[in-house]
């Protein structure tokens, strides 16, 4: 279904984030028929271009990001007359007057932020200054949304001076993956997971983020952040939510931000024996977290396994294991519920423990597996065996299925609807961070060392004890 007519402002249009997922993004959707004939993508950022040097840009990105098949030429070239371009300084007076002779009042205008969030505020005082934006024109801003409770509030507020929340869409990219939609439409369209969603019936729950990149080549940045800041804070925290949450009353942006909100104030404080912090080391020169950031004595963590305790109802002493490393040894992201054992085997007790697990994989293979205990084949007796019932979104397409869509087509779809519900809250950042801030304080002030783990591994040993110590294991990352 295609989308209302549309100017998208891409500032930082000829950076990273433009190039590997903005654009390409936006190509896709148009490829989908989503991109209605009148709907520009302008791209604003400090090189001296005209529109056609940035298109030739554009067009090198899609050539970098769009397999060839994808990207018939004509397709290519419609696309193409559509993107604009303005030299603008995000700082000062330059390109502001042609930015505001571009736009056009009577369509859908939206301003994507893909700069360095230092530059928020003053785009942000620059299209209110400049009278560009539209009363009810949206900005969209990346993350990193400030790196303690105190930065979050202040770009809150000076965003809140020139733009009514309403307007503010903060992206956090996991939200737009298709499996994490999946993950609400699998616990509030089934009759069959809810009842059992509750500290009566669940052990405890995993949250697994593993990367096998490395900091390498944004180490300036990365080491500033650490995975708690960089990952946990965020993504980890909002599969968190989703998981945690009471049912909404409605698939609308206050219901369920209203419900993630109580989450996250529901957290208690971490003890700091539940949080384990690693940092990956390698024998082969160069490949080692310290030589890749600039400090060489950093204490910055490229790892965080945590337990986590939510203090409500529901969720009275399940705990929840977080965990997230870059450099490890499979990239593999799944949220695993665990679920307790049945209260009493009538197969006796040498037939040890089977529990249900509901395993929903993010990334790759993204899909559904349900672990169930049946008897195991053959003559040999009442044996059991836990098997799984596997479903991936691929399979359930089918061949002739649409491929995933990446999650920041989705995401800039609904800017552009304007609905705001896969977008986070400023109220939400902020407790976010409150919870978060205590944590690196507390390893902070003792001066707390990561400990090491092998590049390929699974993360620190400790990682594992955190689970051992009271009877539970890590999921394989696989
Ligand atoms: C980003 C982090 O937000 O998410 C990166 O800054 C991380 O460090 C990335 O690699 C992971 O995203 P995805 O979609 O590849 O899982």
């Amino acid at each position: 279904i295609p989308v209302d007519p549309f100017d998208l402002v891409i500032f930082g249009g000829t950076g990273d984030l433009a190039r590997r997922k903005i654009l390409p993004g936006l190509f896709r959707r148009f490829l989908a028929g989503q991109m209605p004939p009148e709907s520009r993508v302008i791209g604003a950022a400090r090189s001296e271009y005209g529109d056609d040097e940035y298109r030739a840009e554009v067009k090198a990105a899609l050539e970098e990001f769009i397999a060839k098949d994808s990207r018939p030429a004509k397709d290519v070239k419609a696309f193409l007359d559509r993107i604009h371009y303005v030299a603008i300084d995000a700082t000062g007076k330059a390109g502001w007057s042609d930015l505001k002779k571009l736009l056009r009042s009577d369509v859908v205008q939206a301003f994507y932020f893909s700069v360095a969030p230092s530059l928020f505020g003053p785009l942000a005082e620059r299209l209110h200054e400049w009278k560009c934006a539209v009363k009810d024109a949206r900005i969209v801003v990346e993350k990193p949304f400030g790196r303690d409770l105190e930065s979050a509030r202040a770009l809150n507020r000076t965003l809140g001076d020139h733009f009514d929340e309403s307007q503010i869409y903060r992206i956090d990219h996991y939200l737009g993956k298709e499996t994490v939609q999946n993950l609400m439409a699998v616990r509030f369209g089934n009759m069959l997971f809810e009842p059992l969603w509750n500290a009566q019936y669940v052990d405890h729950v995993q949250i697994t983020v593993a990367e096998t990149v490395g900091v390498n080549g944004r180490g300036a940045y990365y080491d500033k952040s650490g995975a708690m800041r960089d990952m946990v804070q965020n993504h980890l925290m909002q599969l968190l939510c989703l998981i945690a949450m009471e049912p909404p009353s409605r698939f609308d942006p206050d219901a369920v931000r209203d419900e993630k909100l109580k989450v996250i104030r529901a957290l208690d404080p971490v003890d700091k024996n539940d949080i384990v912090r690693g940092q990956y080391v390698s024998e082969e020169d160069g490949e080692s977290y310290l030589e890749q950031v600039e400090d060489p004595d950093s204490l910055t963590e490229s790892f965080i396994a945590m337990k986590l305790n939510i203090s409500n109802w529901r969720w009275a002493g399940v705990p929840f294991y977080l965990r997230t490393g870059k450099k490890l040894k499979a990239r593999a992201s799944e949220i695993a519920i665990v679920f307790k054992d049945a209260p009493h085997s009538i197969f006796g007790q040498e037939l040890g423990r089977h529990r249900n697990i509901l395993a929903i994989r993010l990334q790759p293979n993204e899909g559904i597996t349900l672990g169930v205990t049946i008897k195991e084949p053959g003559p040999g007796g009442m044996r059991l065996v836990d098997v799984p019932l596997d479903m991936t979104f691929k399979d359930a397409l089918g061949p002739d299925g649409d491929e995933i869509p990446d999650a920041y087509e989705r995401l800039i779809m609904d800017v552009i609807r304007g609905n705001q519900t896969l977008f986070m809250r400023g109220d939400e950042v902020e407790a976010a961070w409150a919870w978060t801030d205590p944590l690196i304080k507390g390893w902070i002030e003792r001066g707390e060392r990561p400990k090491s783990y092998d590049v390929g591994s699974t993360g620190p040993e400790d990682a594992a004890v955190l689970m051992h110590r009271e009877g539970r294991k890590w999921r394989d990352i696989k």
